[in-house]
């Protein structure tokens, strides 16, 4: 296929030139013509008068050819620059169509893209903020199926409108799926994205989306935020958050989020298991590293004789302290060298993004605290907040110790698993710097009392999961996604 010139795109470029030398070769002819006269004058002895006057009949032959072209050449200029301005006004007008989506002609989904990368670019140099909206319709097979897909578009039309109203001139609105829908917020901060955000949830909840004739159709969206520089650096980063938590207020929705729904221990251990499995999708072999950690912990806590509810919540939040991790980019969750320090700071975010998705889960609440908490350090010197001392919840503090023995007794690419003896002495030693020196102490009795180590293939998540007598092991098989968490992180 031969590629478009220039020419093709903007035809009347390029003309000018043609006639400005057509001008110049004019001058020239008329300065040649009289010169010419005046020699031919001059050999032929025509007399003075004579070759004046066809010098200057050939001159004015000349001016007048030269205004002429002048003339012309206006008009051309004329003519060019309005059809020029067509030209532009029908290319936009093209773009614009490529760019909309047909039915709520609202952006579509190759321009949400495309502008996201161009705001963000911006964002990035001149070191402003960037907030975006993922939203996702809820239910809309229910109401296709119930009114038709005639209904269905009117409902995805009004929707468009909504969104509109609500995001304002500055913001930028599109359907970048079936039932999916976004929100650009240029320079927009974290507030303004969750202000959106409520504005939006309000709207729809004052007045029905559509009327039939049967029924008034009250919709109801999932929706998730993620923006520059707090949820990534790259579109991936900030798709991946703002899609993360949509996904998390979309089970807050669904009603999970009813204190109700903890009294059923084997519903809660499910959503517990599915959460895990969701990360392992992702992050390969998460979840076996996740159940050994959430079993030990379970065990430590349960020596330290906390209450029964302490106890679930510290296992749950166990099973799923790496849970935010869905957030994290392929490109830094799956890079096989050393991360930078940017790609450090994205990975750090998963502590924040993990709370962020268990906090709306009211039955998960404690639990959500905990994974906030996973890489504080008793000395200070974890993060995300730098916590010292009990200002971390003890849960966290029970999960550190479990969480370092687990890294260090399993076998990684690089190095041979540390002996049971040798990783307990690791841990002791680092009693009251990076550990809690209550919790190492019950760690500690509690393998001394079984050296034999953890036993059981208990498969469920919850209460039944701990047991008294079990001791402490993990046999090392199996790799872990945590790094060997004594090491410093940068
Ligand atoms: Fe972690």
């Amino acid at each position: 296929m031969s590629k478009p010139s220039q020419d093709s795109e903007e035809p009347f470029v390029g003309k000018k030139r043609s006639l400005t030398g057509l001008r110049i070769f004019s001058i020239f002819l008329m300065v040649v013509a009289a010169f010419g006269v005046g020699i031919i004058g001059l050999t032929l002895d025509a007399g003075s008068a004579a070759t004046t006057a066809a010098v200057g009949v050939v001159a004015a032959v000349g001016v007048v050819v030269f205004v002429m072209l002048t003339i012309a050449e206006g008009r051309f200029d004329k003519e060019r620059n309005r059809m020029q301005n067509m030209w532009m006004s029908r290319k936009a007008e093209l773009q614009d169509l490529v760019g909309k989506d047909e039915l709520t002609q609202l952006q579509n989904r190759r321009f949400f893209y495309d502008q996201l990368q161009q705001e963000l670019d911006l964002a990035l140099r001149y070191k402003r903020e960037l907030s975006i909206l993922m939203i996702d319709v809820d239910d809309l097979k229910l109401i296709n199926d119930e009114f038709g897909h005639q209904v269905g578009d009117v409902v995805l039309r009004s929707l468009g409108r909504v969104l509109n109203q609500q995001a304002g001139d500055r913001n930028i609105t599109a359907r970048v799926g079936g039932d999916e829908f976004a929100v650009i917020l240029p320079g927009g901060s974290r507030k303004d994205a969750e202000k959106l955000s409520w504005a939006i949830w309000e709207a729809l909840s004052k007045e029905a989306i559509c009327e039939t004739e049967t029924a008034s159709i009250f919709l109801g969206v999932s929706i998730g935020s993620g923006g520059y520089p707090w949820g990534g650096r790259t579109i991936d980063e900030i798709i991946h958050w703002a899609d993360t938590k949509l996904y998390a207020n979309k089970l807050e929705r669904k009603g999970l989020k009813h204190k109700d729904a903890a009294s059923d221990q084997r519903l809660v251990g499910a959503v517990v298991d599915v959460l895990s499995s969701a990360l392992d999708v992702r992050d390969k072999m998460t979840h076996r590293h996740a159940r050994r950690v959430a079993r030990m912990s379970a065990f430590v806590a349960k020596e330290m004789k906390l209450s029964e509810e302490q106890v679930v919540q510290i296992e749950y939040a166990a099973a799923l302290h790496d849970i935010g991790k869905i957030g994290v980019a392929d490109s830094i969750l799956h890079k096989d060298d050393v991360l930078d320090n940017e790609e450090w700071k994205q990975m750090k975010l998963h502590s924040d993004l993990g709370y962020q998705i268990l906090n709306g889960i009211d039955f998960l609440q404690d639990a959500a605290e905990i994974v906030y908490s996973h890489h504080e350090r008793f000395d200070g010197q974890g993060y995300p907040r730098g916590l010292a001392g009990e200002e971390t919840p003890l849960g966290a503090r029970v999960f550190a110790v479990v969480d370092a023995y687990d890294a260090m007794t399993s076998r990684r690419p690089y190095r041979d698993p540390l002996s049971q003896e040798d990783a307990i002495e690791e841990i002791s030693q680092n009693s009251g710097t990076q550990f809690d020196p209550q919790v190492v102490e019950a760690f500690l009795s509690m393998m001394r009392r079984s050296p034999d180590g953890f036993q059981g293939t208990v498969e469920e998540y919850g209460p039944t999961v701990v047991h008294e007598g079990h001791g402490a092991h993990t046999n090392g098989h199996g790799a872990s996604v945590e790094e060997f968490e004594l090491l410093p992180l940068e």
